[in-house]
């Protein structure tokens, strides 16, 4: 898990004014909307004696109001106030807890968990299709009881759906249709690889979807990543239908993912005002497809051991197929290189103990040294380790 990347944590349409507890990165924070209307989201523990913000309430001014001796802080993380000292005295700076830069996009709030400065901070993965008259969003949330970086590179993985997904593939029924040779780059960035491949697809069965593939035929698709945890997803069913898939995904903890699923389709001759019912009932259909088809992937990946990918190479055997999955690999080297990737060990450890609990430390930590819970642990930075090799062997 890294920290320095934004990080989807509520879907907007689910935020209101009542704080909510939400774990990330195996961090604990609160998350609300202020006076504003604005999504806030903060470390969850109290500096005073450690009490869970969440479990407190919105005042009218803009804070969350801790549960335990009632202080209150701001959107910012600024303690405003401290009852027990009267109105007169100001809360010490130190008082402050860890606040996070937000965006509400995609109808997502998403926050950047870490210290970089603005300029400094990986994008959100761009969606230029996005609220355009061509092309219809739907969202989904779930959760998976699996690693995220297992999750994303289930995504990355062109020769599964031949036999996961029966609509993708053949069930290994035709020796023919299944070599995985070609991968194109496609969409390569700074930030992570991506690839576009043709395959051979079977006729649609589904009365309705019959319409875009009564035969088989070729289909293209391909993924992508931007950062640890977002992922594009094109399939090109036909030359007249296409679905963007992105994965927006918020490691909870090293055993549990929170997926948010944006679809967006184009509309076709479906986007007249008319025919909004039938965009209804193509969102719900679209929602229940994504369900079929996580859960072909979900019931796959509960046993894929171990849980987290193994630190050595040597320990999985990787073939051409694989190769976005080895790039994404070492795009996370090069984001542990930077010095982001939290000690999750340390942490534990730390944990274990019982007398220790850790922000992730958010930009106005480069401002001031003065704050009560220390930062996360990290690994400290090194160079990146190429892969190559495990490509070359790969063949
Ligand atoms: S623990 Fe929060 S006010 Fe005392
Ligand atoms: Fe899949």
């Amino acid at each position: 898990m890294y920290i320095n990347f934004w990080y989807p944590v509520v879907a907007a349409k689910d935020l209101g004014v009542k704080p909510q507890k939400i774990r990330l990165l195996s961090h604990d924070f609160v998350v609300f909307r202020d006076e504003h209307g604005h999504p806030a989201v903060l470390s969850d523990t109290c500096t005073h004696r450690g009490a869970s913000l969440a479990g407190g309430k919105c005042k009218g001014d803009g804070t969350v109001q801790c549960p335990y001796h009632g202080w209150r802080f701001n959107s910012k993380g600024e303690c405003t106030r401290i009852p027990s000292v009267g109105k007169q005295t100001k809360p010490p700076l130190r008082a402050r807890v860890d606040a996070y830069p937000v965006q509400e996009k995609y109808g997502i709030v998403f926050a950047f968990l870490g210290d970089l400065p603005e300029d400094e901070r990986p994008p959100i993965l761009p969606i230029d299709e996005h609220g355009t008259p061509d092309w219809r969003s739907t969202l989904l949330v779930f959760d998976v009881d699996y690693y995220y970086e297992r999750s994303i590179e289930n995504g990355l993985d062109p020769a599964h759906n031949e036999y996961v997904h029966p609509t993708h593939g053949y069930q290994g029924e035709r020796e023919d249709t299944y070599l995985m040779t070609e991968l194109r780059p496609f969409n390569t960035n700074e930030w992570g690889h991506g690839f576009l491949s043709t395959f051979d697809a079977p006729p649609l069965k589904n009365r309705f979807t019959r319409f875009f593939r009564s035969e088989g035929g070729k289909m293209e698709a391909g993924s992508g990543t931007c950062g640890p945890n977002h992922m594009w997803t094109f399939i090109n069913f036909s030359d007249k239908f296409a679905l963007h898939g992105y994965m927006f995904e918020a490691p909870i903890d090293e055993n549990r993912t929170r997926v948010f699923l944006l679809t967006e389709r184009n509309t076709l001759f479906f986007k007249k005002g008319w025919l909004t019912f039938l965009n209804n009932y193509l969102d719900k259909k679209v929602n229940e497809r994504n369900k079929v088809i996580a859960g072909q992937d979900i019931k796959v990946m509960n046993d894929v051991w171990p849980r987290m990918t193994p630190p050595s190479r040597s320990k999985e055997l990787m073939m051409p197929a694989d190769r976005a999955i080895v790039q994404y690999r070492d795009k996370l080297n090069e984001f542990e290189a930077r010095g982001w990737k939290i000690d999750t060990a340390a942490l534990r450890a730390a944990r274990d103990k019982g007398d220790v609990v850790f922000a992730i430390p958010c930009p106005a930590r480069r401002s001031t040294n003065a704050w009560v819970l220390d930062p996360t642990p990290l690994i400290a930075p090194k160079t990146s380790m190429s892969t190559a090799s495990a490509l070359q062997a790969a063949g």
